[in-house]
């Protein structure tokens, strides 16, 4: 039975597109048929990573129950030079979609949680998907909100800015708590380990693993090479002996195990 697995922060540019994207690449390298899924209908990404050329419709129109999740996929496997089966689901880009998005009301959003969990049926038990991964919003909101929901296991990413640490553990307590989801968390950007390096961060990061324990499956340090590669790039498939791609591969096998 396969998994979905949501990426969720606080903050924006935590790093969800880029490790979904990522972690979607590792996966299907070691075989399994993944589907990664772009629900930041307010900042979509994966247009930007891989080429959504020949697509018939956004996951917006999914939302909306017009279109089912299946006619929505584009196999982007050539971009892993067909290594592996990867399945992209794209938002709609434009700015009237984005625009649109954002003026939802609560009632269409709890409608659109019942879409998420028919999508979510007809990938893992129709389509057979190993591994579904699902970019969100971050944020407090419902549209954001509810991929976490209809998840198995949610990613929070979190850096150690101090805005985005307080974010988190209020998100993770009020929010995940209440639905009492499966979490995991992963500070990603972190700068430690080195001598010059600021040794209240370091506390910081002590603090939260004392405070989450196991739930912290990882803490990714900020490489500049990463941060400098063109979105279109897969970091892991280019550099599968970077210290980056191996930490990543260890949060895969992690949430492997939720
Ligand atoms: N560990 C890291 N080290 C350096 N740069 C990173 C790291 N993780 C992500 N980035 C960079 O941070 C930026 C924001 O990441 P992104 O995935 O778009 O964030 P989000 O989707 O959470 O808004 C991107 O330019 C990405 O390349
Ligand atoms: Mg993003």
């Amino acid at each position: 039975m396969g998994k979905l697995i949501a990426l969720h922060s606080y903050k924006g540019g935590t790093g969800k597109s880029y490790l979904s994207v990522n972690l979607a690449t590792i996966y299907a390298l070691q075989g399994k048929k993944v589907c990664l899924l772009d629900l930041d209908f307010r900042a979509p990404t994966l247009q930007v990573v891989f080429e959504p050329k020949g697509l018939k419709c956004f996951l917006n129109s999914v939302l909306e129950g017009t279109i089912s999740v299946r006619d929505c996929l584009l196999d982007c496997s050539d971009k892993l030079e067909n290594k592996g089966k990867l399945y992209v689901g794209f938002a709609d880009f434009s700015t009237e979609a984005i625009r649109e998005m954002v003026t939802k009301g609560k009632k269409w959003e709890i409608e659109a949680l019942q879409r998420i969990y028919k999508m979510r049926k007809e990938l893992l038990d129709d389509m057979k998907f190993d591994i579904v991964l699902v970019d969100t919003s971050p944020g407090i909101q419902y549209l954001s909100i509810n991929a976490v929901v209809a998840s198995d296991v949610a990613v929070v990413v979190s850096t150690l800015d101090d805005a985005d640490i307080m974010g988190t553990s209020k998100m993770l307590k009020e929010l995940y708590e209440t639905f009492e989801k499966e979490t995991a968390i992963v500070i990603n950007k972190a700068i430690g380990g080195a001598e010059w390096a600021d040794p209240d961060k370091n506390k910081v990061v002590e603090d939260l693993q004392n405070k989450y324990k196991e739930a912290v499956i990882g803490i990714l340090p900020c490489f500049c090479e990463v941060g400098r590669l063109k979105r279109g790039d897969l970091f892991v498939l280019q550099n599968p002996k970077h210290p980056f791609t191996e930490m990543l591969r260890v949060i895969a096998a992690k949430l492997d195990l939720f």
